[in-house]
């Protein structure tokens, strides 16, 4: 059971979250026809008056983009206020998800986005580590991530989930940590709910933006880093068999963060994990505010201010 946030942002309101409730007969609940942002905060280890977040602006932008998918205009400067604005409220003293939605609020039938109303609502609870940091077991799974033909897969459409959640499930039922979704065209996408990435010979291979991921924030900035280490980053098609090879693989996103991969079906994985560990470090260093260099990463919310 998670603990959520006291506060939630709900009809252009903070309300508590017990009191943040929609009805049975609204339109996104039967269509997923809502989008949502997920961003991880945490009070800063120098000055706990102080909270962190990992590139608001992107995940902002991010939602705004998706918005627009569903034909609700919501500026990306209005979900940053908002965002701000309801860590205030909150006051977290440990370690937290934030969960932005927007959706058709209307109460009716008939799947559509014109001539509907929309809504936007935030909340949050308390998050630790999503994945073990000490890596996990994955499965290849029988589930293929969609098209973008079919779906706007640069946004996080709330419907699209079902096959991340049907991926996921097969996944644990057979006894896996996670799973592995290959694309349309049978090569390696992501996992349930994070970008993958493949060293092979000291080069670090991911899957490109024509492959049908999504455009995770946290991989734009596994490529940024790993470039300026002077680590070979190539994006380009990933064959599954390349992943039973490969020297190292990981997962990357805002929930699991930088996951090492130990095994991938029958496939056991070398143990260490150098360029993982590299990478791993810096983005741990960068997102608690201690690297110099990535400071513009980093948002700060004076909860006193
Ligand atoms: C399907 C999917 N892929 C990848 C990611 C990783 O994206 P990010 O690094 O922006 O969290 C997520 C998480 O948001 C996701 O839901």
């Amino acid at each position: 059971m998670h603990t959520f946030l006291p506060i939630a942002y709900f009809r252009n309101q903070f309300v508590p979250f017990a009191e943040a409730n929609i009805s049975i007969a609204t339109h996104a609940l039967h269509y997923g026809t809502g989008a949502f942002g997920g961003l991880r905060g945490i009070p800063d280890p120098n000055n706990p008056q102080q909270i962190l977040l990992f590139r608001l602006d992107r995940h902002c932008q991010r939602l705004s983009n998706s918005a627009r998918f569903l034909q609700y205009d919501l500026p990306a400067d209005k979900i940053e206020y908002i965002i701000t604005d309801f860590i205030k409220q909150n006051k977290p003293t440990s370690s937290f998800y934030i969960r932005p939605f927007v959706y058709t609020s209307d109460l009716g039938i008939a799947p559509r986005l014109h001539k509907i109303e929309k809504d936007f609502f935030v909340y949050g609870l308390e998050l630790g580590d999503y994945l073990s940091p000490e890596g996990v077991t994955c499965r290849i799974s029988s589930w293929h991530r969609q098209e973008d033909r079919s779906l706007p897969l640069r946004g996080k459409i709330s419907g699209a989930y079902i096959t991340s959640s049907l991926a996921k499930t097969e996944a644990v039922e057979a006894g896996f940590d996670e799973a592995i979704l290959l694309n349309s065209q049978g090569k390696v996408c992501e996992a349930s709910g994070m970008n993958i990435f493949v060293v092979r010979d000291g080069q670090l291979i991911t899957p490109g933006y024509d492959q049908d991921i999504l455009e995770g924030i946290t991989r734009a900035s596994i490529i940024t880093l790993a470039k300026e280490l002077g680590i070979e980053v190539v994006e380009r098609p990933v064959d599954k068999t390349e992943l039973l090879i490969a020297d190292e693989v990981f997962l990357s996103g805002t929930a699991a963060k930088i996951t090492p991969i130990k095994r991938i079906e029958n496939y056991t994985l070398p143990q260490a994990k150098p360029l993982t560990n590299q990478l791993r470090d810096k983005l741990t260093a960068i997102t608690e505010n201690r690297d110099e260099g990535y400071k513009d990463w980093v948002y700060t919310v004076a909860l006193d201010g």
